[in-house]
Protein backbone atom coordinates (compact mmCIF):
# COMPACT_ATOMS: atom_id res chain seq x y z
CA UNK A 1 0.00 0.00 0.00
CA UNK A 2 1.16 3.53 -0.69
CA UNK A 3 1.79 6.03 1.82
CA UNK A 4 -0.31 8.82 1.91
CA UNK A 5 1.51 11.59 -0.80
CA UNK A 6 2.16 13.69 2.62
CA UNK A 7 3.94 10.78 4.65
CA UNK A 8 4.92 11.96 8.18
CA UNK A 9 1.95 14.97 8.29
CA UNK A 10 -0.80 12.44 7.02
CA UNK A 11 0.15 10.41 9.90
CA UNK A 12 0.39 13.21 12.51
CA UNK A 13 -3.14 14.18 11.22
CA UNK A 14 -4.45 10.92 11.87
CA UNK A 15 -3.30 10.23 14.88
CA UNK A 16 -4.39 13.71 15.70
CA UNK A 17 -7.72 13.38 14.88
CA UNK A 18 -8.04 9.59 16.90
CA UNK A 19 -6.57 11.56 19.90
CA UNK A 20 -8.66 14.42 19.57
CA UNK A 21 -12.59 12.92 18.54
CA UNK A 22 -14.64 13.56 22.17
CA UNK A 23 -17.82 12.49 22.95
CA UNK A 24 -19.99 15.20 24.05
CA UNK A 25 -23.99 15.72 24.32
CA UNK A 26 -23.57 19.38 24.90
CA UNK A 27 -24.49 20.96 20.89
CA UNK A 28 -25.17 24.10 19.50
CA UNK A 29 -28.70 24.52 17.52
CA UNK A 30 -26.79 24.62 14.08
CA UNK A 31 -27.85 21.64 11.86
CA UNK A 32 -25.88 18.95 10.70
CA UNK A 33 -26.08 18.88 6.55
CA UNK A 34 -27.69 15.55 5.47
CA UNK A 35 -24.83 15.75 2.75
CA UNK A 36 -22.18 15.40 5.23
CA UNK A 37 -24.11 12.35 7.46
CA UNK A 38 -24.79 10.25 4.29
CA UNK A 39 -21.28 10.77 3.62
CA UNK A 40 -20.02 9.55 7.12
CA UNK A 41 -22.19 6.44 6.69
CA UNK A 42 -21.24 5.89 3.28
CA UNK A 43 -17.38 5.76 5.18
CA UNK A 44 -18.28 4.04 7.96
CA UNK A 45 -19.44 0.82 6.32
CA UNK A 46 -16.02 0.42 4.74
CA UNK A 47 -14.97 -1.04 8.23
CA UNK A 48 -13.48 -4.59 8.32
CA UNK A 49 -16.59 -7.43 8.77
CA UNK A 50 -15.85 -11.05 8.97
CA UNK A 51 -17.25 -12.72 5.72
CA UNK A 52 -18.54 -9.67 4.23
CA UNK A 53 -21.83 -9.99 6.29
CA UNK A 54 -21.96 -6.00 6.17
CA UNK A 55 -24.23 -6.68 9.20
CA UNK A 56 -24.66 -2.59 10.06
CA UNK A 57 -28.35 -0.73 8.96
CA UNK A 58 -28.00 2.80 9.59
CA UNK A 59 -31.47 4.93 10.64
CA UNK A 60 -30.60 8.76 10.20
CA UNK A 61 -33.53 9.80 12.28
CA UNK A 62 -36.19 12.99 10.67
CA UNK A 63 -38.46 15.54 13.43
CA UNK A 64 -41.05 13.17 13.81
CA UNK A 65 -38.41 10.29 14.69
CA UNK A 66 -37.23 11.86 17.25
CA UNK A 67 -39.94 13.75 18.85
CA UNK A 68 -41.13 10.12 19.24
CA UNK A 69 -37.71 8.85 20.80
CA UNK A 70 -37.82 11.77 22.88
CA UNK A 71 -41.21 10.76 24.37
CA UNK A 72 -40.01 7.04 24.77
CA UNK A 73 -37.05 8.46 26.79
CA UNK A 74 -39.60 10.50 29.08
CA UNK A 75 -41.88 7.38 29.50
CA UNK A 76 -38.56 5.20 30.36
CA UNK A 77 -36.74 7.70 32.74
CA UNK A 78 -40.39 8.77 34.45
CA UNK A 79 -41.28 4.86 35.07
CA UNK A 80 -37.60 4.33 36.64
CA UNK A 81 -38.30 7.39 39.07
CA UNK A 82 -40.28 10.10 38.51
CA UNK A 83 -42.34 12.61 36.53
CA UNK A 84 -39.72 15.30 36.56
CA UNK A 85 -36.79 13.17 35.95
CA UNK A 86 -38.66 11.92 33.25
CA UNK A 87 -39.14 15.75 31.90
CA UNK A 88 -35.34 16.58 32.60
CA UNK A 89 -34.36 13.79 30.11
CA UNK A 90 -36.37 14.43 27.59
CA UNK A 91 -35.61 18.43 27.84
CA UNK A 92 -31.96 16.76 27.43
CA UNK A 93 -32.33 14.59 24.71
CA UNK A 94 -34.27 17.51 22.55
CA UNK A 95 -31.77 19.49 23.37
CA UNK A 96 -29.91 17.50 21.06
CA UNK A 97 -30.01 18.09 17.42
CA UNK A 98 -28.91 14.84 15.56
CA UNK A 99 -29.87 11.30 15.74
CA UNK A 100 -28.86 8.59 14.47
CA UNK A 101 -29.04 4.44 14.75
CA UNK A 102 -27.04 1.86 14.36
CA UNK A 103 -28.66 -1.21 14.30
CA UNK A 104 -26.26 -5.03 13.83
CA UNK A 105 -28.08 -8.05 12.06
CA UNK A 106 -28.96 -11.12 14.92
CA UNK A 107 -27.21 -13.82 14.21
CA UNK A 108 -28.36 -17.78 15.73
CA UNK A 109 -24.42 -18.74 15.54
CA UNK A 110 -22.18 -16.82 18.72
CA UNK A 111 -18.76 -16.42 16.55
CA UNK A 112 -20.62 -15.10 14.10
CA UNK A 113 -22.85 -12.82 16.41
CA UNK A 114 -19.71 -11.19 18.21
CA UNK A 115 -18.19 -10.67 14.67
CA UNK A 116 -20.62 -9.12 13.79
CA UNK A 117 -20.70 -6.74 16.42
CA UNK A 118 -17.20 -5.82 16.32
CA UNK A 119 -17.22 -4.88 13.34
CA UNK A 120 -20.42 -2.67 13.65
CA UNK A 121 -18.20 -1.00 16.18
CA UNK A 122 -15.23 -0.83 13.79
CA UNK A 123 -18.12 1.27 11.35
CA UNK A 124 -19.31 3.47 14.06
CA UNK A 125 -15.67 4.70 14.89
CA UNK A 126 -15.35 5.44 11.28
CA UNK A 127 -18.03 7.15 11.38
CA UNK A 128 -17.48 9.65 14.51
CA UNK A 129 -14.11 10.33 13.01
CA UNK A 130 -15.31 10.91 9.97
CA UNK A 131 -17.65 14.00 11.77
CA UNK A 132 -15.24 14.77 14.29
CA UNK A 133 -12.80 15.73 10.97
CA UNK A 134 -15.86 17.65 9.92
CA UNK A 135 -16.38 19.66 12.99
CA UNK A 136 -19.47 17.34 14.23
CA UNK A 137 -19.26 15.91 17.34
CA UNK A 138 -21.01 12.47 18.76
CA UNK A 139 -21.72 11.03 21.42
CA UNK A 140 -22.68 6.77 21.38
CA UNK A 141 -25.42 5.82 23.79
CA UNK A 142 -26.70 2.95 24.60
CA UNK A 143 -29.26 4.10 27.45
CA UNK A 144 -32.58 2.08 27.77
CA UNK A 145 -34.32 3.04 24.69
CA UNK A 146 -31.99 1.01 23.02
CA UNK A 147 -33.15 -2.10 24.52
CA UNK A 148 -36.88 -0.98 24.27
CA UNK A 149 -38.85 -2.95 21.60
CA UNK A 150 -40.37 0.31 21.29
CA UNK A 151 -37.54 1.91 20.02
CA UNK A 152 -37.48 -0.65 16.91
CA UNK A 153 -40.56 0.75 16.17
CA UNK A 154 -39.91 4.02 15.15
CA UNK A 155 -37.33 3.20 13.59
CA UNK A 156 -39.25 0.19 11.60
CA UNK A 157 -36.32 -2.19 12.25
CA UNK A 158 -37.46 -5.75 13.53
CA UNK A 159 -36.18 -6.71 16.84
CA UNK A 160 -36.45 -10.53 15.82
CA UNK A 161 -33.45 -9.66 13.48
CA UNK A 162 -31.24 -6.88 14.57
CA UNK A 163 -30.14 -5.47 17.76
CA UNK A 164 -29.30 -1.83 18.54
CA UNK A 165 -25.84 -1.21 18.63
CA UNK A 166 -25.53 2.51 19.43
CA UNK A 167 -28.10 5.79 19.16
CA UNK A 168 -25.44 8.24 18.38
CA UNK A 169 -26.20 11.77 18.98
CA UNK A 170 -24.66 14.28 16.92
CA UNK A 171 -24.03 18.03 16.83
CA UNK A 172 -21.90 20.72 16.49
CA UNK A 173 -20.59 21.11 19.75
CA UNK A 174 -20.12 23.38 22.39
CA UNK A 175 -17.45 22.91 24.37
CA UNK A 176 -15.77 19.55 23.92
CA UNK A 177 -13.91 17.70 27.11
CA UNK A 178 -10.62 17.02 27.70
CA UNK A 179 -10.02 12.69 28.31
CA UNK A 180 -6.93 10.90 29.24
CA UNK A 181 -6.23 7.35 29.14
CA UNK A 182 -4.03 5.15 31.11
CA UNK A 183 -0.34 5.22 31.04
CA UNK A 184 0.88 2.44 27.37
CA UNK A 185 2.88 0.72 29.86
CA UNK A 186 -0.29 -0.54 32.09
CA UNK A 187 -2.04 -1.85 28.91
CA UNK A 188 0.71 -3.30 26.66
CA UNK A 189 2.56 -6.08 26.83
CA UNK A 190 5.47 -6.89 24.24
CA UNK A 191 6.54 -10.56 23.60
CA UNK A 192 10.17 -11.38 22.71
C1 LIG B 1 -20.36 0.75 23.54
C2 LIG B 1 -20.38 2.14 24.10
C3 LIG B 1 -21.49 2.58 24.79
C4 LIG B 1 -21.54 3.87 25.32
N1 LIG B 1 -22.67 4.29 25.98
C5 LIG B 1 -22.72 5.51 26.54
C6 LIG B 1 -23.89 5.96 27.21
O1 LIG B 1 -24.90 5.26 27.29
N2 LIG B 1 -23.86 7.20 27.76
C7 LIG B 1 -22.77 8.01 27.68
O2 LIG B 1 -22.79 9.11 28.21
N3 LIG B 1 -21.66 7.63 27.00
C8 LIG B 1 -21.61 6.40 26.43
N4 LIG B 1 -20.50 6.02 25.71
C9 LIG B 1 -19.40 6.97 25.50
C10 LIG B 1 -18.30 6.77 26.52
O3 LIG B 1 -18.74 7.12 27.79
C11 LIG B 1 -17.08 7.60 26.07
O4 LIG B 1 -16.57 7.08 24.89
C12 LIG B 1 -15.99 7.60 27.16
O5 LIG B 1 -16.38 8.41 28.24
C13 LIG B 1 -14.66 8.08 26.64
O6 LIG B 1 -14.77 9.40 26.16
P1 LIG B 1 -14.30 9.79 24.69
O7 LIG B 1 -15.29 9.11 23.74
O8 LIG B 1 -14.38 11.27 24.63
O9 LIG B 1 -12.93 9.26 24.51
C14 LIG B 1 -20.42 4.73 25.16
C15 LIG B 1 -19.30 4.28 24.46
C16 LIG B 1 -19.28 3.02 23.92
C17 LIG B 1 -18.07 2.56 23.14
Amino acid sequence: MKPMADGRDGLRQLAERIRGRRSTNLFLKQKVSKKLIRDAIELARWAPNHHLTEPWRFYVLGEQAIAASIELIRDNAARKKDAAYGDFKAESARAVPGWLVVTCKKSPDEILQREDYAACCCAIQNLMLYLSEAGVATKWTTGEITRDARFHRILGSDPDASFIVALIWYGYPKVLPTQSRQPLENILTELP
